[in-house]
């Protein structure tokens, strides 16, 4: 039986075999993020996640599954897009949940773009606007370091690298991003209180490959794309095909900010 540490150098090996040296920064493609990503890549390798030995595969209809690596067209720039993100209200511990983001980073991809779909906190951020996090409140997702080491937090989510994309989307607004375990939608009180608590959207996943980034010393970009008004907020009930549908209106813009973002990666 492999450890957990184990687990990850052996995805990292598979990699490599599979895929050569590694891209320098990687995308996982939440909901609402996958429909174009492929254009902004000539694809070299295509790798089905059920393929690479002890990947967690995620259940969820329509949250794919593969690993996807190119060249970043008009750049010299090599990435990898991951279409298959596991969640916690599968069943997934921690350490599960963020095995093939450290098996990436330890692969050698050291810039890391996690993308999410999420609830707004506010009628100011409507549906379809995109979100890049400065922080986050972790309600209820499992820590990936449990067992272990007591890492900080602070400027998890890399300034200067959030700064650059800003710079050059000065329409797009970043903020503070609270997730709870899910599959169910946060009740209106749940909703009230990360609202009181200074965050502004709510999701169910990314905190967790944050973390597991940062404190393998990549530097860690997320984005959230807001397809709802959380629960109560203006009478929403949230569902999962608003979720979508709204994802698909804004592809093209999500797309677009997802390219820079890959661009404006640091190496
Ligand atoms: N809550 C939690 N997760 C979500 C939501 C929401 O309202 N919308 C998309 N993902």
């Amino acid at each position: 039986m492999l450890n957990e540490k184990q687990l990850v150098t052996d995805i990292a090996q598979q990699l490599q075999t599979l895929a050569g040296a590694s891209p320098s920064a990687f995308a996982v493609l939440g909901s609402g993020w996958k429909e174009q990503a492929e254009s902004l890549i000539s694809v070299e390798q295509r790798i089905n996640l059920a393929d690479i030995h002890h990947w967690p595969l995620p259940a969820v209809a329509g949250h794919g599954g593969e690993l996807v690596v190119g060249q970043l067209l008009g750049s010299d720039r090599r990435v990898a897009f991951i279409t298959g993100r596991v969640h916690a209200y599968e069943g997934y511990s921690g350490a599960e949940l963020v095995r093939g983001v450290r098996g990436m980073i330890e692969w050698g991809a050291k810039n890391v773009l996690l993308l999410n779909a999420a609830g707004s906190l506010s009628e100011d951020m409507p549906p379809g606007s995109l979100m890049p996090l400065s922080d986050h409140i972790n309600c209820s997702l499992p820590n990936p370091l449990a067992g272990g080491e007591f890492v900080d937090l602070v400027d998890m989510y890399h300034p200067e690298w959030r700064a650059a994309l800003l710079k050059k989307c000065p329409d797009i607004t970043p903020g503070i991003y609270a997730a709870c375990i899910g599959p169910s939608y946060e009740t209106p009180a749940e909703v009230a209180m990360l609202q009181k608590m200074g965050a502004n959207a709510v999701g169910m996943s990314t905190i967790p490959e944050a973390i597991a980034a940062h404190a393998m010393g990549a530097r860690v970009m997320a984005i959230s794309m807001l397809t709802n008004l959380a629960a109560g907020i203006a009478g929403s009930r949230p569902n999962h095909q608003e979720v979508l549908d709204t994802a698909r209106e804004n592809a093209q813009k999500a797309t677009e900010t997802l390219q820079l973002a890959l661009m404006l990666a640091l190496d």
